[in-house]
């Protein structure tokens, strides 16, 4: 046996390797029709003998009600019923059903990124508010709820949606099958659609996706069951939008055109990452292909990423949808191969996407099979896939643990709870000069509120919104207090002039505290728009100083926003003591931005974006895909993992009103690997670390770097992370294992993962610790 040891990279291909694409999906049942299939009104399901009856139909006669059999002998049943024209009916949203055999309609698009959403086909009314249901849960926008780092947070709200959204489609105003949530990675800091999104770490993306949709979809005691095909569901996810869609509208460049060029290398390590760990960890029911090209390929047509990654290598359990009219936009827009529908249909069949949200399936789908572009057992495959989905959620035959719930378990009290605890656990403390929060209510009588979002109430909901429950605004938060006196200083966030600053500077004057509540809004960032630069909008910076100029008492400034703010003239300002970010904090924001404050609440939460300064917006365009710096070009590094610079607020950054204190404890500092003739990986674990703090709530961030000798490698990469609550001079013993072939994987340039041999560094938090960590190969002959 030779002994070798290898200062480059050992090639190895150890963990997977693939690349797929997914768009969007918006699903939703219609409860109600104009056709006489009014099903949740009368009936809550489908296979309800007295339905039969009432439609003349004798229900002995329909094996696909018979729920003794197994799901795929119901399915083929069902399917086998239907014409080749009643077929391609079923295969875009609004799925319209076969009435002469029982079968009703269904409207798949619903959404619930933060809460029960009335977004989607609102015209068939998948879900919907009115006297009846008036209102849901809103949780704060996505962005925020990642800044917690806190995974059982993440799950516990995707439960309380999906209570919600059940106990509507009881009532007849949702649908089972959900789009959300949104997983696309913020590769740039312009990006309209960062408040739907978890951030920009691939991995806390990928673990806010399992979690989320475990929360949805999981039936409590069934999560493990052997057949994944027929595990039950709560109600059915959607991770999307699948892949490299990250562009918006930048400069007239728009999504349904772009072609995103990407380098395998970005495709695993960045892009697709989330979407396999959406599919992977969270046995997600649905992924949504992007209106995007990807070198080329329009992603919804692109058998490699959809069939052959997505439900080939992933195991995907469910179906794939696309965004909303993409093959319309592959026709029109792309104008890929210069298609006809009949093409174009054929080609996203093939592919593998199962559903259109749209109708191209429905009105060219028959077609293309009589052209013979494509097989009528390509739309079988589709529909089989679709009704499993539908079988799992007890369309067909109930689901007696939830046909239970109603209106009652929406907006009750422990669910608006959970909102006040999702807003105070994601705001991250910026800055706190000289300890100045938290504010003693017993010193400060008078709070002058001012500000754009002083009176925040939609903005704090952002998009993919329903009707919240009830809206605390931050003037409704302080009035808990102390006395408010209110002034927004500008007509909403844009700012147009300074005709309004002098009220708030007044109020400032008088008040024993400032607090001032600013930053962005959808009409800075938004789907359909992306920023052109990082900075506050208007007069907003001109009110801020002259505010913080003549304040009597000190001042605080709070950030709404998504994406990061260049707010350096604030970071630096002599008389701002202390700064939030806030996110779009959800229906209760207001109570969880004043809790903070008065210190009610130990603020805990991290940025799950950098914060860049304005200028690098101008050293690069939105377009550019790489995450590496393009050196030729003059680009910075994209993210953390790859921008070196300077910036205003890194990733991971957030204060605490406590000091916290860390230790390592016993830890493995290196890994011998055996490999024989045919063994290409093992599987390892490490790592013991541990703090001790004082109190509060601690995120701890456990980040990876590779040997230094790797061109072109990440600086770092965060590998790992937890959120534990500490006791006043207690302390906790945190312990992460680490799998070296996930956690220490080095992607190359054509998309190799590889575990690279020699010293790797494992660190906590910015260097708070770090130790290196070695691998050696030994290998024999
Ligand atoms: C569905 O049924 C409900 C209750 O019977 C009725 O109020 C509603 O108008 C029906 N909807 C349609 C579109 O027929
Ligand atoms: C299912 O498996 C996961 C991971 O293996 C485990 O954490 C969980 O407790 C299991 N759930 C049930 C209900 O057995
Ligand atoms: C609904 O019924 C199921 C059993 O059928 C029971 O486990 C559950 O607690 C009930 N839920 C409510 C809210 O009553
Ligand atoms: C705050 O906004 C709400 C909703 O727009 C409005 O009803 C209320 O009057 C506003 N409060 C103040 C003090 O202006
Ligand atoms: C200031 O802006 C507001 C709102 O845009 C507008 O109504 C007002 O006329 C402007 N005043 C001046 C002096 O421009
Ligand atoms: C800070 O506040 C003090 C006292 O109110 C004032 O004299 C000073 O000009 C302020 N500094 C700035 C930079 O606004
Ligand atoms: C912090 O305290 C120092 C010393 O008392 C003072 O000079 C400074 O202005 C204070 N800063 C703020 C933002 O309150
Ligand atoms: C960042 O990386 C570039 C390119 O490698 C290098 O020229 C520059 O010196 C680095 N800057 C810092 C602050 O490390
Ligand atoms: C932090 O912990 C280390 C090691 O346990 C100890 O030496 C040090 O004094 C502690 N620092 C504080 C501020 O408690
Ligand atoms: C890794 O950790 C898991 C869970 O703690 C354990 O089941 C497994 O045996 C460990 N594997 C190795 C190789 O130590
Ligand atoms: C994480 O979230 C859960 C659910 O809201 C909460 O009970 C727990 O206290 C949170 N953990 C920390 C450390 O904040």
């Amino acid at each position: 046996m030779a002994k070798l040891s290898f200062i480059s990279i050992l090639a190895l291909a150890l963990c997977c390797l693939s690349s797929a694409k997914a768009r969007e999906i918006h699903t939703t049942e219609s409860p109600i029709d104009d056709s006489p299939f009014n099903l949740t009104t009368s009936y809550s399901y489908v296979c309800h003998p007295s339905r039969f009856s009432e439609l003349g139909l004798d229900i002995k006669k329909y094996a696909y009600c018979d729920s003794s059999l197994p799901y795929h002998i119901r399915v083929k049943d069902l399917i086998d019923r239907m014409t080749l024209e009643e077929k391609v009916q079923q295969i875009g949203d609004t799925a319209k059903g076969v009435p002469r055999i029982g079968l009703p309609k269904y409207e798949w698009w619903s959404e619930a990124l933060h809460g029960v959403s009335n977004v989607g086909q609102q015209g068939s009314k998948a879900s919907f508010f009115d006297d009846v249901v008036p209102g849901a849960t809103s949780f704060p926008m996505v962005i925020l709820t990642a800044a917690s780092f806190n995974e059982t947070l993440w799950k516990t709200i995707g439960q309380v949606v999906s209570t919600e959204a059940r106990a509507m489609h009881n009532v007849g105003h949702a649908g089972l099958s959900f789009w959300s949530p949104n997983i696309n990675v913020v590769r740039d800091p312009r990006w309209g659609r960062a408040l739907e999104t978890p951030g920009e770490d691939p991995f806390v993306v990928g673990r806010y996706a399992a979690n989320y949709v475990r929360g949805l979809q999981d039936v409590e005691g069934t999560e493990n069951v052997t057949d994944l095909n027929s595990r039950p569901l709560k109600v059915a996810a959607c991770c999307k939008h699948y892949a490299a869609y990250d562009v918006d509208n930048w400069l007239g460049v728009v999504r349904e055109t772009f072609d995103a060029r990407v380098r395998e290398q970005d495709m695993i390590e960045t892009f697709v990452k989330p979407f396999e760990m959406c599919v992977k960890e969270g046995d997600v029911t649905s992924v949504m292909c992007s209106y995007n090209r990807i070198n080329g390929i329009p992603a919804c047509a692109d058998r490699r990423l959809l069939k052959d990654t997505i439900r080939g290598e992933w195991d995907l359990h469910g179906y794939i949808v696309s965004d909303c009219d993409s093959i319309e936009v592959m026709r029109d827009r792309h104008k890929w191969l210069n298609d006809d529908a009949e093409d174009a249909v054929s080609q996203a069949l093939k592919a593998g996407l199962d559903l259109d949200c749209g109708s191209f399936y429905s009105d060219y789908g028959a077609n293309a099979v009589t052209q013979g572009k494509v097989r009528e057992a390509d739309i079988d495959e589709a529909l089989r896939n679709l009704y499993f989905v539908l079988m799992r959620l007890g369309f067909f035959d109930g689901s007696p643990k939830f046909d239970n719930l109603s209106k009652d378990h929406i907006c009750s009290q422990d669910h608006i709870n959970l909102a006040i605890e999702a807003a105070r656990e994601g705001i991250v403390l910026l800055k706190n000069e000289n300890q100045t929060l938290p504010l003693d209510s017993q010193k400060i009588k008078t709070i002058a509120v001012v500000g754009p979002h002083a009176n925040a109430t939609d903005a704090m909901i952002g998009n993919y919104a329903g009707v919240p429950c009830r809206f605390t605004a931050p003037i409704d938060g302080f009035q808990q207090y102390g006395k408010v006196t209110y002034a927004t200083g500008c007509q909403g966030v844009v700012c147009k002039n300074d005709t309004m600053i002098y009220p708030a500077v007044r109020a400032a004057l008088n008040a024993d505290a400032t607090v001032i509540v600013a930053g962005l809004d959808l009409s800075i960032e938004a789907e359909s728009l992306d920023r052109e630069d990082l900075l506050l909008p208007g007069y907003q910076t001109e009110l801020i100083n002259q505010v913080a100029t003549r304040s009597r008492g000190p001042v605080i400034l709070v950030i709404m926003s998504a994406g990061g703010v260049d707010i350096t003239f604030a970071k630096n300002h002599p008389n701002i003591s202390a700064i939030l970010w806030a996110g779009y904090p959800g229906e209760e924001g207001g109570h969880g931005i004043a809790d903070v404050v008065f210190g009610a609440y130990n603020p805990g939460g991290r940025l799950p974006l950098t914060w860049h300064k304005n200028e690098y917006v101008d050293m690069l365009p939105m377009t550019s895909m790489p995450l590496r710096p393009i050196y030729s070009l003059g680009y910075p590094g994209r993210t953390y993992k790859f921008f070196n610079g300077s910036t205003v607020y890194p990733f991971g950054y957030g204060l605490s009103y406590t000091t916290f204190n860390y230790s390592l404890a016993a830890t493995k500092r290196s890994l011998d690997i055996k490999l024989n003739k045919y063994q290409h990986c093992r599987q390892i674990n490490y790592t013991d670390a541990a703090f001790q703090p004082s109190y509060g709530s601690e995120t701890i961030l456990i980040y990876w770097s590779p040997p230094s000798e790797i061109r072109d490698a990440q600086i770092k990469e965060l590998v790992a992370f937890n959120k534990v609550f500490v006791q006043a001079g207690h302390s906790a013993k945190v312990k992460f294992n680490l799998n070296a072939c996930k956690s220490l994987r080095y992607v190359d340039y054509k998309g190799y993962s590889l575990l690279a041999s020699g010293r790797h560094t494992i660190a906590v938090g910015d260097n708070i610790l770090s130790f290196p960590f070695s691998i050696n190969y030994e290998v024999s002959e």
